[in-house]
Protein backbone atom coordinates (compact mmCIF):
# COMPACT_ATOMS: atom_id res chain seq x y z
CA UNK A 1 0.00 0.00 0.00
CA UNK A 2 1.48 3.49 -0.92
CA UNK A 3 2.00 5.61 2.40
CA UNK A 4 -0.53 8.59 2.51
CA UNK A 5 1.48 11.51 1.83
CA UNK A 6 0.62 15.27 2.86
CA UNK A 7 0.26 17.58 -0.05
CA UNK A 8 -0.12 21.36 -0.14
CA UNK A 9 -2.87 22.71 -1.55
CA UNK A 10 -3.41 25.86 -0.26
CA UNK A 11 -1.44 28.92 0.62
CA UNK A 12 -1.96 31.91 2.54
CA UNK A 13 -0.07 35.01 4.46
CA UNK A 14 -1.07 38.14 6.38
CA UNK A 15 0.75 40.70 7.41
CA UNK A 16 -0.16 43.82 9.77
CA UNK A 17 -0.32 47.19 8.09
CA UNK A 18 2.20 48.82 10.25
CA UNK A 19 5.81 48.55 8.83
CA UNK A 20 8.69 49.96 10.79
CA UNK A 21 11.61 51.69 8.50
CA UNK A 22 15.19 51.21 9.56
CA UNK A 23 15.38 54.82 9.75
CA UNK A 24 12.30 54.98 12.31
CA UNK A 25 14.04 52.45 14.84
CA UNK A 26 17.13 54.67 14.02
CA UNK A 27 15.36 57.35 15.73
CA UNK A 28 14.71 55.32 19.06
CA UNK A 29 17.45 53.54 18.92
CA UNK A 30 21.97 53.71 18.57
CA UNK A 31 21.60 52.02 14.72
CA UNK A 32 21.26 53.08 11.45
CA UNK A 33 19.78 52.12 8.02
CA UNK A 34 22.92 51.62 6.99
CA UNK A 35 24.09 49.11 9.69
CA UNK A 36 20.71 46.87 9.46
CA UNK A 37 20.69 46.63 5.91
CA UNK A 38 24.43 45.66 5.75
CA UNK A 39 24.47 43.32 8.73
CA UNK A 40 20.99 41.64 7.86
CA UNK A 41 19.75 42.66 4.15
CA UNK A 42 16.45 44.16 6.33
CA UNK A 43 14.64 47.17 5.20
CA UNK A 44 11.61 47.42 7.36
CA UNK A 45 9.35 45.05 9.23
CA UNK A 46 5.69 44.88 10.18
CA UNK A 47 4.02 45.57 13.81
CA UNK A 48 0.90 44.36 14.82
CA UNK A 49 -1.31 46.96 16.57
CA UNK A 50 -1.92 47.26 20.38
CA UNK A 51 -4.94 45.30 21.32
CA UNK A 52 -4.38 42.66 18.83
CA UNK A 53 -3.10 39.33 19.37
CA UNK A 54 -1.40 36.40 17.52
CA UNK A 55 -4.69 34.68 16.89
CA UNK A 56 -5.43 37.86 15.36
CA UNK A 57 -2.59 37.20 12.80
CA UNK A 58 -2.94 33.58 12.44
CA UNK A 59 -7.01 34.05 11.99
CA UNK A 60 -6.24 36.00 8.68
CA UNK A 61 -3.25 34.10 7.20
CA UNK A 62 -5.58 30.82 7.80
CA UNK A 63 -8.72 31.88 6.27
CA UNK A 64 -6.58 33.14 3.17
CA UNK A 65 -4.84 29.62 2.95
CA UNK A 66 -8.43 28.28 3.22
CA UNK A 67 -9.65 29.96 0.46
CA UNK A 68 -6.63 29.61 -1.76
CA UNK A 69 -7.58 25.85 -1.03
CA UNK A 70 -10.88 26.21 -2.16
CA UNK A 71 -12.79 26.34 1.05
CA UNK A 72 -11.53 22.47 1.60
CA UNK A 73 -13.11 21.40 4.75
CA UNK A 74 -10.20 20.57 7.22
CA UNK A 75 -10.05 18.36 10.42
CA UNK A 76 -7.49 19.53 12.14
CA UNK A 77 -5.27 22.88 12.94
CA UNK A 78 -1.61 23.20 13.54
CA UNK A 79 -0.08 26.11 14.69
CA UNK A 80 2.84 27.09 15.26
CA UNK A 81 3.89 29.80 17.36
CA UNK A 82 6.18 31.01 20.48
CA UNK A 83 4.10 33.95 21.16
CA UNK A 84 0.69 32.81 21.99
CA UNK A 85 -2.50 35.14 23.22
CA UNK A 86 -1.62 33.41 26.72
CA UNK A 87 0.30 31.00 28.20
CA UNK A 88 -2.47 29.20 28.83
CA UNK A 89 -4.49 27.64 26.75
CA UNK A 90 -3.14 27.47 23.36
CA UNK A 91 -3.89 29.76 20.67
CA UNK A 92 -4.89 26.91 17.71
CA UNK A 93 -8.67 26.12 19.42
CA UNK A 94 -9.13 30.01 19.23
CA UNK A 95 -8.08 30.36 15.96
CA UNK A 96 -10.05 27.24 14.79
CA UNK A 97 -13.48 28.58 16.59
CA UNK A 98 -12.83 31.57 14.79
CA UNK A 99 -12.24 29.99 11.68
CA UNK A 100 -15.73 28.75 12.16
CA UNK A 101 -13.90 24.92 11.87
CA UNK A 102 -16.09 23.19 14.33
CA UNK A 103 -14.45 20.61 16.97
CA UNK A 104 -11.57 19.65 15.16
CA UNK A 105 -8.69 18.99 16.76
CA UNK A 106 -5.87 22.42 17.32
CA UNK A 107 -3.19 22.47 19.01
CA UNK A 108 -0.15 24.72 19.12
CA UNK A 109 3.86 23.82 18.12
CA UNK A 110 6.50 25.48 20.11
CA UNK A 111 9.67 25.44 18.37
CA UNK A 112 10.33 29.14 17.64
CA UNK A 113 11.51 29.89 13.97
CA UNK A 114 11.58 26.11 13.21
CA UNK A 115 7.82 26.35 14.87
CA UNK A 116 6.55 25.90 10.61
CA UNK A 117 8.53 22.73 9.63
CA UNK A 118 7.95 21.16 12.94
CA UNK A 119 3.87 21.79 11.97
CA UNK A 120 3.98 20.70 8.76
CA UNK A 121 6.07 17.42 9.68
CA UNK A 122 3.28 17.02 12.65
CA UNK A 123 0.83 17.75 9.94
CA UNK A 124 1.96 14.90 7.60
CA UNK A 125 1.82 12.70 10.55
CA UNK A 126 -1.53 12.99 11.28
CA UNK A 127 -2.37 12.21 7.43
CA UNK A 128 -0.07 9.80 7.53
CA UNK A 129 -1.81 7.73 10.27
CA UNK A 130 -5.07 8.59 8.76
CA UNK A 131 -6.08 10.83 11.98
CA UNK A 132 -6.91 13.18 9.32
CA UNK A 133 -7.29 14.04 5.69
CA UNK A 134 -6.84 17.85 5.48
CA UNK A 135 -4.42 19.90 8.23
CA UNK A 136 -4.61 23.63 8.28
CA UNK A 137 -0.99 24.59 9.13
CA UNK A 138 -0.25 28.05 10.58
CA UNK A 139 3.23 29.76 11.46
CA UNK A 140 2.10 33.23 13.40
CA UNK A 141 4.07 35.64 15.22
CA UNK A 142 4.19 38.50 17.12
CA UNK A 143 7.58 39.43 18.29
CA UNK A 144 7.04 42.96 18.89
CA UNK A 145 5.59 41.53 22.24
CA UNK A 146 8.44 40.16 23.57
CA UNK A 147 11.30 41.66 22.08
CA UNK A 148 12.84 44.72 24.61
CA UNK A 149 11.92 47.91 23.47
CA UNK A 150 16.11 48.99 24.11
CA UNK A 151 17.85 45.78 22.40
CA UNK A 152 18.81 47.71 19.18
CA UNK A 153 19.72 43.64 17.99
CA UNK A 154 16.79 41.97 18.38
CA UNK A 155 14.87 45.03 17.17
CA UNK A 156 16.31 45.28 13.91
CA UNK A 157 15.65 42.23 13.01
CA UNK A 158 12.17 40.59 13.74
CA UNK A 159 8.68 41.41 12.54
CA UNK A 160 4.84 39.99 13.07
CA UNK A 161 3.62 37.75 10.40
CA UNK A 162 2.01 34.87 9.62
CA UNK A 163 1.76 32.38 6.56
CA UNK A 164 -0.76 29.26 6.73
CA UNK A 165 -0.99 26.53 4.29
CA UNK A 166 -3.32 23.61 3.79
CA UNK A 167 -2.08 20.21 3.71
CA UNK A 168 -4.41 17.26 2.17
CA UNK A 169 -3.97 13.07 1.80
CA UNK A 170 -2.57 12.37 -1.49
CA UNK A 171 0.65 10.33 -2.89
CA UNK A 172 4.16 11.20 -2.60
CA UNK A 173 4.42 11.33 -6.67
CA UNK A 174 2.18 14.55 -6.90
CA UNK A 175 3.28 18.08 -7.30
CA UNK A 176 2.92 19.38 -3.86
CA UNK A 177 3.79 16.28 -1.82
CA UNK A 178 5.84 17.12 1.14
CA UNK A 179 9.33 14.61 1.72
CA UNK A 180 10.00 13.07 4.72
CA UNK A 181 10.55 16.41 7.15
CA UNK A 182 14.33 16.34 8.73
CA UNK A 183 14.28 17.83 12.45
CA UNK A 184 16.51 18.02 14.85
CA UNK A 185 17.08 19.49 18.14
CA UNK A 186 19.79 20.37 20.59
CA UNK A 187 18.23 21.17 24.38
CA UNK A 188 21.98 21.80 25.52
CA UNK A 189 22.27 25.23 23.88
CA UNK A 190 18.68 26.25 24.90
CA UNK A 191 20.06 29.33 26.68
CA UNK A 192 21.37 30.60 23.09
CA UNK A 193 17.83 31.69 22.57
CA UNK A 194 15.34 32.39 25.07
CA UNK A 195 12.60 34.40 27.05
CA UNK A 196 14.18 33.60 30.94
CA UNK A 197 11.53 35.03 33.17
CA UNK A 198 7.38 34.11 32.85
CA UNK A 199 7.66 30.06 32.32
CA UNK A 200 7.80 27.46 35.50
CA UNK A 201 10.85 27.56 36.08
CA UNK A 202 11.06 31.50 36.94
CA UNK A 203 7.52 32.57 37.34
CA UNK A 204 6.83 36.33 37.24
CA UNK A 205 5.51 35.66 41.15
CA UNK A 206 8.62 34.68 42.35
CA UNK A 207 10.70 37.03 41.15
CA UNK A 208 10.65 39.44 44.06
CA UNK A 209 14.55 38.32 45.09
CA UNK A 210 16.11 39.21 41.68
CA UNK A 211 15.40 41.00 38.91
CA UNK A 212 12.93 39.35 36.25
CA UNK A 213 13.80 39.41 32.55
CA UNK A 214 10.82 39.16 30.26
CA UNK A 215 12.15 40.16 27.21
CA UNK A 216 13.50 37.49 24.28
CA UNK A 217 17.54 37.39 24.64
CA UNK A 218 19.44 35.50 21.71
CA UNK A 219 23.29 35.49 21.08
CA UNK A 220 23.20 36.39 18.11
CA UNK A 221 27.04 35.70 16.73
CA UNK A 222 26.85 31.79 17.97
CA UNK A 223 23.27 31.50 16.51
CA UNK A 224 24.19 32.73 13.52
CA UNK A 225 26.62 29.57 12.85
CA UNK A 226 24.46 27.10 14.61
CA UNK A 227 22.22 28.37 11.99
CA UNK A 228 24.14 28.17 9.08
CA UNK A 229 25.64 24.49 10.14
CA UNK A 230 22.17 22.91 10.95
CA UNK A 231 20.22 24.23 7.79
CA UNK A 232 23.51 22.97 5.35
CA UNK A 233 23.06 19.43 7.59
CA UNK A 234 19.55 19.13 7.72
CA UNK A 235 19.45 20.12 3.89
CA UNK A 236 21.27 17.50 2.66
CA UNK A 237 19.58 15.01 4.62
CA UNK A 238 16.38 16.14 2.98
CA UNK A 239 17.74 16.22 -0.44
CA UNK A 240 19.00 12.57 0.07
CA UNK A 241 15.25 11.40 1.09
CA UNK A 242 14.27 12.92 -2.22
CA UNK A 243 17.09 11.70 -4.54
CA UNK A 244 18.01 15.24 -5.05
CA UNK A 245 21.14 17.15 -5.53
CA UNK A 246 22.00 20.17 -4.49
CA UNK A 247 21.85 21.01 -8.71
CA UNK A 248 17.75 19.90 -8.71
CA UNK A 249 16.69 22.89 -6.35
CA UNK A 250 15.17 25.33 -7.95
CA UNK A 251 14.25 27.90 -5.46
CA UNK A 252 15.84 27.43 -1.46
CA UNK A 253 13.64 28.86 0.65
CA UNK A 254 15.58 28.93 4.01
CA UNK A 255 14.52 31.19 7.37
CA UNK A 256 14.41 34.47 6.80
CA UNK A 257 16.71 35.27 9.63
CA UNK A 258 19.26 37.38 8.32
CA UNK A 259 20.61 38.02 4.60
CA UNK A 260 24.11 37.18 5.51
CA UNK A 261 22.77 33.76 6.37
CA UNK A 262 20.75 32.66 3.89
CA UNK A 263 23.79 33.14 1.35
CA UNK A 264 26.39 31.86 3.79
CA UNK A 265 23.85 28.53 3.67
CA UNK A 266 23.36 28.85 -0.04
CA UNK A 267 27.44 28.45 -0.26
CA UNK A 268 28.15 26.06 2.15
CA UNK A 269 25.66 24.05 -0.12
CA UNK A 270 26.92 24.86 -3.29
CA UNK A 271 23.96 26.16 -4.41
CA UNK A 272 23.62 29.68 -6.75
CA UNK A 273 22.50 32.55 -4.62
CA UNK A 274 20.24 33.72 -7.52
CA UNK A 275 17.84 30.66 -6.35
CA UNK A 276 17.67 32.38 -2.78
CA UNK A 277 13.91 33.61 -1.82
CA UNK A 278 14.24 36.93 -0.54
CA UNK A 279 11.41 38.21 1.84
CA UNK A 280 13.11 39.65 4.64
CA UNK A 281 14.33 42.92 3.89
CA UNK A 282 10.54 43.76 3.67
CA UNK A 283 9.15 42.10 6.83
CA UNK A 284 12.33 40.92 8.55
CA UNK A 285 12.69 37.15 10.76
CA UNK A 286 9.38 36.53 11.16
CA UNK A 287 9.73 33.74 13.14
CA UNK A 288 7.64 31.02 12.85
CA UNK A 289 5.85 32.66 9.88
CA UNK A 290 8.98 33.53 8.03
CA UNK A 291 9.17 30.05 5.41
CA UNK A 292 5.35 30.27 4.44
CA UNK A 293 5.56 34.33 3.88
CA UNK A 294 8.71 33.87 1.80
CA UNK A 295 6.42 31.14 -0.04
CA UNK A 296 3.68 32.95 -1.31
CA UNK A 297 5.85 36.37 -1.88
CA UNK A 298 8.54 33.92 -3.81
CA UNK A 299 5.20 32.82 -5.69
CA UNK A 300 3.34 36.27 -6.05
CA UNK A 301 6.79 37.56 -7.33
CA UNK A 302 6.94 34.97 -9.98
CA UNK A 303 10.13 33.46 -8.86
CA UNK A 304 8.67 30.43 -8.08
CA UNK A 305 6.04 28.55 -10.41
CA UNK A 306 4.58 25.14 -10.35
CA UNK A 307 7.01 22.31 -11.29
CA UNK A 308 9.53 23.85 -9.24
CA UNK A 309 11.97 22.17 -7.06
CA UNK A 310 11.93 23.79 -3.78
CA UNK A 311 14.19 22.97 -0.71
CA UNK A 312 12.43 24.81 2.40
CA UNK A 313 14.96 25.12 5.84
CA UNK A 314 14.50 26.64 9.12
CA UNK A 315 16.36 27.33 11.93
CA UNK A 316 15.35 28.67 15.74
CA UNK A 317 14.91 28.24 19.45
CA UNK A 318 15.42 25.48 21.06
CA UNK A 319 17.91 24.75 19.40
CA UNK A 320 16.13 23.55 16.39
CA UNK A 321 16.10 22.79 12.96
CA UNK A 322 14.91 21.27 10.21
CA UNK A 323 14.45 20.52 5.99
CA UNK A 324 11.54 19.24 3.72
CA UNK A 325 11.53 19.09 -0.10
CA UNK A 326 8.65 19.79 -2.59
CA UNK A 327 8.09 20.30 -6.25
CA UNK A 328 5.45 23.40 -6.23
CA UNK A 329 1.63 22.48 -7.26
CA UNK A 330 -0.02 25.07 -8.54
CA UNK A 331 -1.63 26.85 -5.57
CA UNK A 332 -2.26 30.48 -5.71
CA UNK A 333 -1.49 32.21 -2.18
CA UNK A 334 -3.95 34.27 -1.26
O1 LIG B 1 15.59 33.36 14.00
C1 LIG B 1 16.39 32.49 14.77
C2 LIG B 1 17.73 32.52 14.24
N1 LIG B 1 18.29 33.85 14.40
C3 LIG B 1 19.32 34.16 13.71
O2 LIG B 1 19.72 33.36 12.92
C4 LIG B 1 20.00 35.48 13.97
C5 LIG B 1 21.49 35.24 13.92
N2 LIG B 1 22.31 36.38 14.21
C6 LIG B 1 22.38 37.49 13.45
O3 LIG B 1 21.66 37.64 12.50
C7 LIG B 1 23.45 38.48 13.79
O4 LIG B 1 24.31 37.93 14.75
C8 LIG B 1 22.92 39.85 14.29
C9 LIG B 1 22.24 40.59 13.17
C10 LIG B 1 21.95 39.63 15.46
C11 LIG B 1 24.07 40.71 14.79
O5 LIG B 1 25.01 40.88 13.74
P1 LIG B 1 26.56 40.57 13.99
O6 LIG B 1 27.23 40.97 12.76
O7 LIG B 1 26.67 39.14 14.43
O8 LIG B 1 26.93 41.54 15.15
P2 LIG B 1 27.37 41.21 16.65
O9 LIG B 1 26.25 40.64 17.45
O10 LIG B 1 28.63 40.44 16.63
O11 LIG B 1 27.63 42.66 17.16
C12 LIG B 1 28.63 43.48 16.55
C13 LIG B 1 28.40 44.89 17.03
C14 LIG B 1 28.18 45.01 18.52
O12 LIG B 1 28.81 46.17 19.00
P3 LIG B 1 30.20 46.08 19.77
O13 LIG B 1 29.92 45.23 20.98
O14 LIG B 1 31.14 45.43 18.81
O15 LIG B 1 30.48 47.51 20.09
C15 LIG B 1 26.68 45.19 18.63
O16 LIG B 1 26.29 45.90 19.78
O17 LIG B 1 27.24 45.41 16.40
C16 LIG B 1 26.41 46.00 17.39
N3 LIG B 1 25.01 45.95 16.97
C17 LIG B 1 24.44 46.97 16.33
N4 LIG B 1 24.91 48.16 15.91
C18 LIG B 1 24.05 48.98 15.29
C19 LIG B 1 24.12 44.95 17.13
N5 LIG B 1 22.94 45.33 16.60
C20 LIG B 1 23.12 46.58 16.10
C21 LIG B 1 22.26 47.48 15.45
N6 LIG B 1 22.79 48.66 15.05
N7 LIG B 1 20.98 47.18 15.19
Amino acid sequence: MTARAAVVCGLGQWLPARAVTNDELAGELDTSDAWIRSRTGIGARHVLEDGLGTSDLAVEAGARALKSASGLAVDAVVLATTTPDHPCPATAPRVAARLGLGPVPAFDVAAVCTGFLYGLATAAGLIAAGSADAVLVIGADAFSRILDPEDRSTRAIFGDGAGAVVVRAGTPDEPGALGPVQLGADGSADDLIQVRSGGSRDPFRATTARQADPYFRMAGRTVFRRAVEAMAESSQRALDRAGWSVGDVDVLVAHQANLRIVHALADWMGLDRERCAVHLDRVGNTSAASVPLALADAVAGGGLRPGHRVLMTAFGGGLTWGACTLTWPVVEPH
